[in-house]
């Protein structure tokens, strides 16, 4: 693994659903402060992620998003909802966590704010300069400025930005950003990547039967072999609690809130999947139950297992899905979807896991042993509810 960032998934806060296109110097400090004071930071939660619309607004006549983007020598402005970058991220640092900001390839990003096109090396200088710690760099208006649509023209500006976010004078974790385009997976680790999205927005993702995170969990799980330390596979944020008025962005969020099942069912498959874990609520209105399903330790465990496997899919039907993640002690982590519309009886055989005789299985949301089973588990599963097991077993035939 050399000098990889990024060994495990990352943790942290993303504005986006939350505050959208208006997010404020105020906003960012006070989700940094409540990192520490719900308890989040304890289970590993540390990057406090500012996302679009820092930047100045070209044309815009709202007065504090005005000015020319850049100064004389090039260098990209904030907007005065961020009168000071640097002091911002000493605070951050102050407390303890890690900083993100964001930029776009193309000429303007996706709320139309300035983006790095023709300014990488200021704008990667810029990053370092003020202190952030990741980059999510994505691809909105890059599209306009392509020659075509070919894999190198897709690649071109990860390969510049990945290569000199690589050689700042610090470690700067690179989140790409362009919804799975050109089988991103396959190259985005190469191109210097510590994660890459691998779908549209889970905000957006079209409800039918199901909610959003669903349908992107399902096209993630598929990609389970490109995913290890260093380089992870990106689905999207976690999208419980309260968030933020999508409408008001033009833009149509979740339809339904998710039941207290599906919530379980969403962190189970961000971790089973190994995926970066950030939240993306309101930090300021955190509730109980909210947290208590971000802040299971044993659920967090799975995600940040040493071994960086991501979950593979065992089995997908239209009632059930499951999927199992090796872990670095031996252990399988096992989670039973139940994506139907009735309660089911859901199993597994220690056989189909390559497993040779009896295990101890854990409960891992209730942190409890179900003492040791000879030959397979099996549970009842409410609707869009979740088992989420460790198994131990004494022998594995198998990997
Ligand atoms: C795209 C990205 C989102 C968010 C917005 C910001 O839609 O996929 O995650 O960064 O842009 O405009």
């Amino acid at each position: 693994v050399g000098d990889k960032l990024g060994l495990t998934p990352q943790m942290g806060w993303n504005d986006w659903y939350t505050h959208y296109a208006h997010p404020t110097d105020g906003n960012i400090r006070a989700a940094a402060d409540a990192m520490i004071s719900s308890g989040m930071a304890d289970y590993g939660y540390q990057y406090i992620d500012i996302d679009d619309a820092w930047a100045r607004k070209p044309g815009s006549d709202v007065p504090e998003l005005m000015g020319p983007p850049r100064d004389k020598n090039g260098s990209i402005l904030s907007n005065n909802r961020f009168p000071d970058m640097k002091a911002l991220t000493d605070f951050i640092h102050s407390r303890g966590l890690k900083a993100g900001i964001y930029s776009s390839p193309g000429p303007l990003t996706c709320a139309r704010f300035d983006g790095s096109y023709g300014h990488e090396e200021a704008d990667a200088q810029r990053v370092s300069q003020w202190g952030f710690d990741l980059l999510k760099y994505d691809m909105c208006s890059y599209r306009t400025v392509m020659k075509d649509r070919s894999l190198p023209e897709l690649q071109k500006p990860y390969i510049k930005m990945g290569s000199l976010v690589h050689n700042l004078d610090r470690d700067v974790v690179f989140n790409m950003c362009q919804y799975g385009m050109g089988d991103v997976w396959k190259w985005g680790a190469a191109v210097g990547g510590s994660s890459w999205r691998t779908t549209g927005d889970l905000g957006l993702a079209k409800n039918d039967s199901l909610p959003g995170f669903y349908s992107v969990g399902f096209a993630n799980a598929a990609l389970d072999k490109y995913a290890g330390p260093g380089g992870w596979n990106d689905p999207d944020y976690i999208l419980i609690g309260t968030v933020g008025d999508a409408n008001k962005q033009g833009l149509s969020p979740q339809p339904t809130r998710l039941t207290p099942e599906e919530q379980y069912s969403y962190m189970s498959m961000w971790s089973l999947m190994a995926s970066p874990l950030f939240f993306s609520g309101d930090m300021t209105k955190l509730d109980k139950f909210t947290l208590g399903v971000l802040d299971n330790s044993e659920v967090i465990d799975i995600d940040q297992d040493s071994l960086g496997k991501q979950a593979k899919i065992f089995r997908h039907t239209r009632q059930e899905f499951i999927l199992v993640k090796p872990l670095a002690d031996g252990s399988l982590a096992v989670g039973l979807f139940n994506v139907g519309s009735v309660p089911l009886r859901m199993s597994v055989g220690w056989k189909d896991l390559g497993l040779e005789g009896s295990a101890q299985v854990r409960d891992v949301w209730r942190q409890k042993s179900l003492g040791s089973f000879a030959n397979s588990f099996s549970s009842q599963v409410a609707v869009h509810d979740v088992v989420l097991i460790r198994i131990k077993p004494r022998k594995i035939t198998k990997k």
